[in-house]
């Protein structure tokens, strides 16, 4: 599978990474491992060491922050490089050095940049909502195995027309299924704005807004980078009234390749809104309530549905997809990520030649 390098990608929530532990994680076909040093910084290698190439994950954490791999105890520091050899006169090969990417911390998360280029971080996309600072209360940060590709994801996320179907009741209904739909393009984001009037409210919506049922509007603002960064801005205001008087939602949906058929889906949530925050603000069971409705619906509803229709892609590979109205968004993300992989393919051409 070709992947694009020269980007960012989430790779652990910063909290899933406690000091003391090897945490062990494929992304983009390569096994990797992550940890904290000494001093407490991520730290991302290959899963392989240099000596019988056995799985460092296996190996163990020193108090001086060193990696020591479990079959022969070679000690790596954070660099890569070997830096004991307890055998024989404790001569170091050249060679004797482990693979390692530049990580960065942002939005309370670790980003991966695996590609040759220079990191950029100001390249790392925009989720400031997840920040402390913002002052959203930002509910449980999940970490959600797909076995389904990356791609497959970005089309369901750039078309919510499904959640009237595939989440009927929980975050749609057939009333949610047609929409106003905007896409625009900013910089390096796409987004895809639906808006919906006078309809009955999805439980969800419901529990997030007023509680009475009532027939409401809702707006759903999602936004993509590539290669596959998504936020969503969904809110609901009452007919007739105001959208700035709203409750609504900013919600993350960061999908890092794991395999060619698998994605890392990291997504956590915050409200937004006026209306219907305060009785909830700080509510562990209510915040844990909607965080489980939100892995329930793209855990055990998406995730079957996208890995069946891959399944059939792959048994299909010569049909093409008969496209719709709703599909816009979607054709436009991947147009971007093709045009892009295609310039970072021809790069690396004339780097080679
Ligand atoms: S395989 Fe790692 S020290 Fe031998
Ligand atoms: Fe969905």
């Amino acid at each position: 599978m070709n992947y694009l390098r020269n980007c960012w990608y989430a790779a652990i929530w910063s909290d899933d990474l406690q000091p003391g532990h090897i945490t062990a994680r494929t992304l983009l076909d390569e096994p990797l491992v992550f940890y904290r040093d000494a001093q407490g910084a991520p730290v991302a290698m290959e899963d392989m060491c240099p000596h019988r190439l056995a799985p460092l994950r296996l190996g163990k954490l020193l108090p001086n922050g060193h990696l020591q791999c479990g079959y022969h105890g070679l000690e790596f520091e954070a660099s890569g490089q070997c830096v004991k050899n307890p055998h024989g006169q404790g001569r170091i090969p050249a060679k004797c050095r482990v693979k390692t990417y530049t990580l960065v911390e942002k939005h309370t998360m670790v980003w991966i940049w695996m590609g040759t280029a220079t990191p950029d971080e100001s390249l790392i996309p925009e989720f400031s909502y997840l920040d402390a600072a913002s002052g959203h209360d930002v509910g449980r940060r999940d970490t959600l195995a797909m076995d389904a590709n990356y791609r497959g994801i970005v089309d369901n996320l750039m078309d919510l027309s499904h959640a009237a179907y595939l989440h009927d009741g929980l975050l749609g209904n057939e009333d949610t299924a047609w929409a106003e739909i905007e896409v625009r393009q900013d910089g390096p984001y796409v987004y895809v704005q639906r808006d919906m009037h006078n309809v009955r409210p999805p439980k969800l919506r419901d529990l997030l807004f007023k509680r009475d049922g009532a027939p409401v509007n809702m707006w759903q603002t999602i936004r993509w980078s590539a290669p596959g960064a998504v936020l969503n801005d969904v809110g609901t205001y009452a007919v007739g009234s105001d959208r700035s008087n709203f409750s609504g939602q900013l919600g993350c949906h960061i999908l890092t390749p794991e395999t060619a058929t698998t994605t890392h889906y990291f997504t956590a949530a915050a409200r937004q809104g006026p209306i219907g925050a305060a009785p909830e603000e700080g509510d562990e069971a209510f915040k844990a309530q909607i965080a489980e409705m939100r892995r329930y619906a793209f855990k055990e509803q998406d995730d079957p549905m996208l890995k069946a229709q891959q399944d059939n892609i792959q048994r299909h590979p010569h049909v093409r997809p008969v496209l719709l109205d709703i599909d816009v968004g979607p054709v436009r993300c991947q147009r971007i990520l093709d045009g892009l992989l295609a310039e970072e393919a021809a790069a690396a051409g004339t780097e080679t030649h």
